[in-house]
């Protein structure tokens, strides 16, 4: 039976999200299609299993997302600081300007509102990591915590020492003007010719600590076939990697919201909170065109119908 949501009256205050679009973040479309297309490659793979962990959640919005490809057997765990202070001034400067009104809660009323069950969470410093999670034992790591370079660095190295044999993983904010320190931690882990790219986003950088041939090879051919994501491909560092531009992309199916239903305007489901649904079919190919004229000409019941058939 599903648990009740309303954990608390703290929690009861909480907004809850009926679309994934409304979880506050940092996780944009071009990212989920590649997301999806990573998880749900290692999920059709029978020898593909392990597990799956993101360090910086802030409210879910990805973690919520990566949830929806975790397995039977599987463990998911997400690593924030959420309301508990830093351990260093400069991060507890980063914690103040940008995360100010982070909790916990909000983060698990977000989360169970898509699934379930929550993640395993380990509120503290992404470097403790390595004593709570499996050396080897993952296969899709999103780091996305705190963008000192001395911190990211750390987490560099987790990446290397969880990562299972071909694992992806994925580096939030590699190239801004506003966090230098990542992008010398992840290019220096280039230069140094142990990790390898697969490609990069606008905000991501996927690679993998180990042969990267098979996966890059599988997704140019995903990406010759997408017409709304650009690609290029240029010679970095003595190897190939590949440009993502997605101004135009066409996000994957999201992990649904057991609240859907009861948002304005929508009739209210009965029984059971729907199911989280993971995404794991190939991105939806119909044209942004024919979604807006579905949406512009169709009545708003049979329009949502359609937009979930789309
Ligand atoms: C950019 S946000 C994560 C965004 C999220 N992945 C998304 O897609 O919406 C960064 C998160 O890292 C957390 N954080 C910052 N420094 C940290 C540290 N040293 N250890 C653990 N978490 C940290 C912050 O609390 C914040 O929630």
């Amino acid at each position: 039976m599903t648990e009740p949501l309303v954990q608390s009256e703290e929690s009861a205050n909480l907004p809850v999200p009926t679309r994934l679009d409304e979880v506050k973040g940092w996780f944009w479309p071009a990212d989920q299609i590649l997301f999806d297309w990573f998880l749900s490659r290692q999920n059709a793979d029978p020898a593909g299993g392990g597990d799956l962990l993101e360090l910086g959640a802030y409210l879910g919005k990805s973690a919520i997302f990566v949830g929806g490809y975790l397995k039977e057997g599987e463990e998911f765990t997400v690593c924030d600081l959420f309301d508990s202070p830093a351990e260093d001034d400069s991060n507890d400067g980063e914690m103040q300007r940008s995360y100010a009104t982070l909790t916990r809660r909000a983060f698990e009323a977000n989360y169970r509102a898509f699934h379930e069950e929550l993640p395993t969470v380990v509120q503290a410093v992404t470097a403790v990591l390595p004593d709570r999670v499996r050396p080897a034992s993952c296969r899709f790591v999103h780091v996305d915590a705190s963008h000192l370079y001395a911190h990211v660095r750390t987490d560099v190295e987790t990446s290397r020492l969880l990562a299972a044999p071909g694992a992806v993983v994925v580096f939030d904010d590699f190239r801004a003007e506003h966090c230098p320190g990542v992008a010398a931690a992840v290019w220096g882990a280039v230069d140094a010719r142990r990790l390898h790219v697969l490609c990069i986003t606008q905000h991501k950088m996927y690679a993998t600590w180990d042969d990267p041939e098979p996966l890059r090879t599988e997704l140019a051919v995903f990406l010759a076939g997408r017409e709304d994501l650009w690609h290029g491909v240029e010679e970095v560092a003595g190897a190939p990697l590949i440009r993502i531009t997605g101004r135009k992309a066409v996000p994957p199916a999201h992990p649904r919201s057991r609240y859907e239903a009861s948002a304005p305007g929508r009739a209210p489901e009965p029984g059971p909170a729907p199911a989280a649904v993971p995404s794991r079919r190939t991105p939806p190919r119909q044209s942004p065109l024919v979604r807006r004229l579905a949406k512009d000409l169709l009545p708003p019941v049979l329009t949502r119908t359609a937009r979930r058939w789309l």
